[in-house]
């Protein structure tokens, strides 16, 4: 095999902050082999960014139904979050939907720490480009990606915190709330934080 023959190892950290649009972002996704989940995956998923949305939704990974369908949140969770975003007077066009990593984890694992590490480029470029106004990260691997690895949704939820001159809104992960159940706090709380981050955007 030649040189010209080798696959090119995309490293997300050197080319994404290259790439300044959205649509530049996602085609070059697809090419991204840089972590283990890379292999677990049937296609990445760079996630949605209808034009004119103030609003950004960080979730944690692709589950069966999105590495099935390609797109973000349209499976059981993404239902789920149809409903309380529809509650809170948002629709799912009006907001962008990103995940902390781009390619489903074998049985739905949480991602692991490097690979949360080598998929942030991606998402560090993508809000870039979206530039959103207000961030609501769903769960705790999108807390992480914002706050960093010792912050919990326990005690970070319930107040707007800002990160680089934007509004951060956490809350928990709609999978959270269907494990508990409909009189569980992490429904409340989702439904309270999507309240608070439609207020903000108004
Ligand atoms: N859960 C997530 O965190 N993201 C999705 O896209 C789907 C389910
Ligand atoms: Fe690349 Fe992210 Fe997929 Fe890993 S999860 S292969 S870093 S796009």
């Amino acid at each position: 095999m030649t040189a010209a023959d080798d696959p090119v190892i995309v490293d997300p950290a050197a080319v994404a902050p290259t790439l300044q649009t959205w649509d530049r972002l996602a085609a070059a996704m697809p090419d991204c082999y840089a972590c283990p989940l890379s292999v677990s995956r049937t296609r990445v998923v760079p996630g949605v960014f209808p034009s004119g949305a103030r609003l950004l939704l960080v979730g944690e990974a692709p589950g069966r139904s999105e590495d099935e369908g390609g797109l973000p949140f349209i499976g059981r969770s993404g239902q789920l979050l149809d409903q309380l975003l529809a509650e809170a007077g948002l629709q799912r066009a009006e907001v962008a939907v990103l995940n902390t990593v781009k390619c489903r984890p074998p049985g739905n694992r949480t991602p692991r720490r490097r690979e949360a590490a080598t998929c942030r480029s991606w998402l560090d470029a993508q809000v870039e480009v979206i530039d959103p106004p207000v961030i609501v990260t769903l769960g705790g691997a999108a807390l992480t990606w914002a706050l960093g690895p010792k912050a919990r949704i326990t005690t970070a939820r319930g107040t707007v915190h800002e990160v680089r001159g934007r509004a951060l809104v956490p809350t928990y992960h709609p999978a959270a709330a269907m494990r508990f159940g409909p009189q569980g706090a992490p429904l409340q709380a989702l439904r309270a934080d999507l309240a608070t981050a439609a207020a903000l955007v108004q």
